[in-house]
């Protein structure tokens, strides 16, 4: 039974297409040359949509995609009360989720001003910690509001750490660990659970993963 399959568009979606090939799943169009954001594959009657992060965590909820793949922080981001099952860690994608801020500056005692896209990995950071923070929610390029004078630090993805660096801050903590992660729709994993199961198994086998249920981090 063929899968709708969600994909993070960007890197991690260049990442998954040699892994989908490996499992004989292929867009039936070259998805550097089309505009199209849902493609058929080429055998098995699979769809493969691409999608904004936090959207691919929605259409797996909502079921209007069986199966999606994206990163960690995306599915920490949308919470503890998760409405979709965790998978496989695909080993691709890795980077850090870490609180970064100007260098030499530490931050103030109290009242530390927080900007993130990921407010909700940040709060329970924070709270973790026992400090008590304000939250500035941002859409991307958090790296400004330091320098702007918005934020104190930062809660951001780091993987080479070129763009802290080019924007004079530096990493301070490590929130957690973050790779590419596959999840699957609780309805899909009944109704096509071979298809589901199927697919699971050759990403195992092509990434040297371990199917787990363990939300890590
Ligand atoms: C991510 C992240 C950092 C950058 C880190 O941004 O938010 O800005 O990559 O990578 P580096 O450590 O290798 O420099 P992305 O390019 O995804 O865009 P965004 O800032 O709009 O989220």
């Amino acid at each position: 039974m063929g899968l709708v399959i969600a994909l993070n568009k960007g890197r991690i979606f260049e990442e998954c297409l040699p892994l989908l090939a490996a499992c004989q799943i292929q867009p039936t169009d070259d998805p550097k040359k089309s505009r199209k954001l849902i493609f058929d594959s080429v055998t098995g009657g699979h769809k493969i949509i691409v999608a904004r992060s936090a959207d691919v965590t929605t259409y797996v909820e909502k079921g209007v995609a069986d199966v999606g793949i994206t990163g960690k922080d995306t599915i920490l981001e949308y919470g503890d009360n998760m409405t979709f099952y965790e998978r496989l860690d695909l080993k691709i994608g890795a980077c850090r989720m870490m609180t970064a801020g100007p260098v030499g500056v530490p931050d103030p005692e109290q009242g530390i001003r927080v900007a993130s896209k990921f407010v909700n990995i940040a709060r329970k950071y924070f709270q973790s910690q026992s400090k008590q923070v304000s939250l500035i929610k941002l859409s991307g390029a958090l790296e400004i509001a330091p320098l702007l004078g918005l934020a104190d630090c930062i809660v951001d993805i780091v993987d080479t750490g070129n763009t802290l660096k080019a924007n004079g801050l530096e990493a301070r903590e490590t929130i957690c660990d973050i790779s590419t992660r596959l999840i699957v729709n609780r309805a899909s994993m009944k109704t096509k659970f071979d298809s589901v199961q199927h697919l699971i198994q050759q990403l195992e086998e092509v990434v040297g993963s371990t199917e787990s249920t363990e939300q890590a981090c």
